[in-house]
Order: C-alpha cells, then sequence, then structure tokens
C-alpha cells in the first residue's frame, strides 16, 4: 500500500500532476485510487468524467473520487454546530463554548483525512494518491495529530456535563444520530492515519510548483512544514516550463525568467529529485494526455516508488536549550559560507550556490550564532 499527497499553491497544476500519477500507476498494471478535495471540481474536468464521493473506475485499474467536504460536513456534522448553538442558548457558557469552538482545528479537513484513511484500509487499492488542499489548514491538521483527540475529548467533557446539569432541558436539542459516539472511533482512525502518513514506507509527499518566485517560497514552506512534523517529501514536479528559446522577445524573456527560477529550485530542492513538465499547448483533458504528461514527468521511473529516502534533510531540535537547525547536503565540499536571514526566509550561500529555507514560526524573528559544517550537513545555531 502506498499514499501520495501532492501539495503546492493553488494553479501550479497539482490536479493535474496527481491525475497523471494516478493513470501512470493504473496503466503500470497498479490498482490506484485518485482522491481530491478541491471544491472546484477540477479532477473531473483533467479525467473529463463526473465524479462524486463514490470512487468510480475511469479506465483499467484507474479509480476516481471527488471529497465532497461541504456536503459531508451538512449531512453529519452540522448537528454538533446546531446542537452546540442549542447549548449556548440554555446554558450560561456561551462566550466560552463559542470561543472553543472557534479554535476547533479544520473540520473540512479532518473530513478529507477520514476519506483518505477509509481508502487506505479498504484493501481495495495498491496506491492511493491525495490531490490535496493546499491550505494552510491542512499542514497545521497534519502537524497536529493530537489536536483532534483533543478536540474529541472537550467536545465528550461538555456532553456529558451538559447532560449532568440540564438532561431534560437539552433532550429534545439531542442530535438524532449519537455524534459523541462516533468522536472517540473517529479519534482512532485519526491516530491510525498519522501513524500511515509518517511510515515513509508508505506515504510519500510531492510538491508540485512552477518556475516562479511566489511558487517556490510556497513550496518551500511546504518543505519546511513537513520537515517539522516529520512527514517524507521524496519529488518535487516543476511544472510548466517554457521552450528552451524563442524568437519571439516577448517569450524569450519569460523564458529568461524561468531559467534563472529553474536554477533556484535546482538548489533549494537538492538532495530531494527534481521531475520536470513542459507547458503543453494541447489541453490535458484526459487520460491518455495525462498518461504522455506523466511519461514526461517520470521517465522510466515508476511513480508508485518511493522516490527518495532520506531522514535528515531538514532537522529543527533543540541542543543545550538552543535551536539548531540541520540541513543536509550531501556531496558539497563548503569552502565559503555565508548566512543571512532576510524576513522569514533564511539564505545560505555555499561556494556558489545559494539555498533558501523558509523559516518555521518559531524561528522566525531569531538572530543565527553560528554555522559550521560536518558530516554532510549544515548546522545553524539560532540565539534565544
Ligand atoms: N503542463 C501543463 N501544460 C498546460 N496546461 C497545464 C499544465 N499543467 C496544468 N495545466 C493547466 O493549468 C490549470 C491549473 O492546473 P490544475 O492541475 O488544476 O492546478 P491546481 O490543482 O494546482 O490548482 C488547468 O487548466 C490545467 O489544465
Ligand atoms: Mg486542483
Amino acid at each position: 500500500m502506498r499514499i501520495i499527497l501532492y501539495l503546492g499553491k493553488g494553479g501550479v497544476g497539482k490536479t493535474t500532476v496527481s491525475a497523471a500519477t494516478a493513470t501512470a500507476i493504473a496503466r503500470r498494471g497498479q490498482r490506484v485510487l485518485i482522491m481530491s478535495t478541491d471544491v472546484a471540481h477540477s479532477l473531473a474536468d483533467a479525467l473529463s468524467v463526473e465524479l462524486s464521493s463514490t470512487p468510480v473506475e475511469v479506465e483499467k485499474n484507474l479509480f476516481a473520487m471527488e471529497v465532497n467536504v461541504l456536503a459531508e460536513i451538512r449531512e453529519n456534522w452540522s448537528e454538533l454546530y446546531s446542537y452546540f448553538s442549542s447549548i449556548l442558548m440554555h446554558d450560561g457558557a456561551n462566550e466560552v463554548v463559542a470561543e472553543e469552538l472557534a479554535i476547533m482545528p479544520g473540520m473540512e479537513e479532518m473530513i478529507s483525512l477520514r476519506y483518505i484513511w477509509k481508502a487506505a484500509k479498504s484493501g481495495n487499492y495498491d496506491v492511493v494518491v491525495v490531490d490535496a488542499a493546499p491550505t494552510g489548514e491542512t499542514m497545521r491538521l497534519l502537524g497536529m495529530p493530537e489536536s483532534y483527540g483533543w478536540y474529541a475529548d472537550k467536545i465528550g467533557g461538555w456532553h456529558s456535563k451538559a447532560i449532568g446539569f440540564a438532561a431534560p432541558l437539552l433532550n429534545k436539542f439531542m442530535p438524532k444520530k449519537n455524534i459523541f459516539k462516533l468522536m472517540p472511533e473517529v479519534n482512532s482512525h485519526m491516530k491510525e492515519l498519522h501513524a500511515m502518513l509518517q511510515d515513509k514506507t508508505i506515504t510519500t509527499f510531492r510538491v508540485v510548483l512552477n518556475p516562479e518566485n511566489m511558487v517556490i517560497k510556497e513550496a518551500l514552506r511546504v518543505q519546511t512544514y513537513l520537515n517539522l512534523f516529520g512527514y517524507k517529501l521524496d519529488a518535487a514536479v516543476v511544472n510548466k516550463i517554457l521552450p528552451q528559446s524563442s524568437s519571439d522577445d516577448y517569450l524569450q524573456s519569460l523564458i529568461d525568467i524561468q531559467t534563472k527560477y529553474l536554477k533556484v529550485i535546482d538548489n533549494c530542492f537538492y538532495p530531494v529529485p527534481i521531475f520536470k513538465a513542459k507547458q503543453s499547448i494541447a489541453e490535458i483533458i484526459n487520460t491518455d494526455r495525462l498518461y504522455e504528461l506523466s511519461q514526461q514527468i517520470f521517465e522510466d521511473k515508476n511513480p508508485a516508488d518511493v522516490l527518495y529516502i532520506d531522514d535528515k534533510t531538514q532537522i529543527l531540535e533543540k541542543v543545550d536549550g538552543k535551536y539548531v537547525l540541520s540541513l543536509y547536503l550531501p556531496n558539497v565540499e563548503v569552502t565559503k559560507l555565508n548566512v543571512n536571514i532576510k524576513g522569514d526566509e533564511l539564505l545560505v550561500d555555499i561556494n556558489n550556490f545559494r539555498k533558501s529555507i523558509i523559516l518555521p514560526n518559531v524561528l522566525v524573528g531569531r538572530k543565527t550564532e553560528g554555522a559550521d559544517f560536518a558530516e554532510g550537513s549544515l548546522n545553524i545555531t539560532f540565539a534565544n
């Protein structure tokens, strides 16, 4: 069983690359499910089929579904909200409850994650490809496996309290389905899913990006947070690359900009492997086109494989009370080293190449105290 999650900024081609990956895997003979959590229904467009939250077989071995998070909330989870607003009206604790609900972790993402769990556990697929929502919420949820447990405990706690004090009053506001019975169950699913997501032989994350400044920054942020939470990035896919040259001045200027940013990408993601796809003139709207794109990206490699394994790309640790960020840079001989911070960005100049890293929030605003290079790792110490 493999789970492959594609992340990246909106519009870069996540849905297209995810669908291309799934098509290639299916045509190599493995059963694959591609799942999109995007409300824009772009997966259905890329595959030119109608999709719903029940998987359909698009072609041999290729199954696809679109999770309709909002419909699911409306059907199953909205009762929670209405239930608590009933309590709000009849219990004295309006403000407290309101605030607690306000800091609830992303319900939508939790529902999407639960679909991933279901697909992975179903035994129906060799590979599950997820075209994930690129929001901060997703990253937060991936980073806080316990938050769901915390939330479930809290709600369970309120529930028993409410029953104790105001049962007669509240009975008529009780949800029809017993949502509270479901809570611990969902909690254990979340824990199981988290273990699967952290198992690098099962789950790998891939980032899709374009050779553009803002897009690269977002992709680097993805890398930083994946590293921080112990998830593995096994590839970066650079999409929408223009031809190498053009006789048209306007196009040539765009190409020059891309060339510059392609170099930046090479430096910044090293040693994670980088795959490339050209900007296509034809619309990519069926599995044959998607397959062609997958051939361009992965060539003779199997996209279902774990494409890179490494435990030490970026490690953030506290050593003697100070944060030390270690960057793994194998096969680099360091003769000249310079480390600078610009806003939330760490710029590392090694010899003649520059690597930039988006700092996790705990490090933003701190100064560096020193840097040393040992056994292929650059270790940067931050001041308290
Ligand atoms: N390599 C490519 N060449 C041409 N068009 C592309 C390519 N990759 C994606 N597109 C198009 O770009 C648009 C955005 O792609 P999409 O996969 O929906 O991005 P995302 O899921 O990241 O928002 C779509 O219209 C898609 O068909
Ligand atoms: Mg999309």
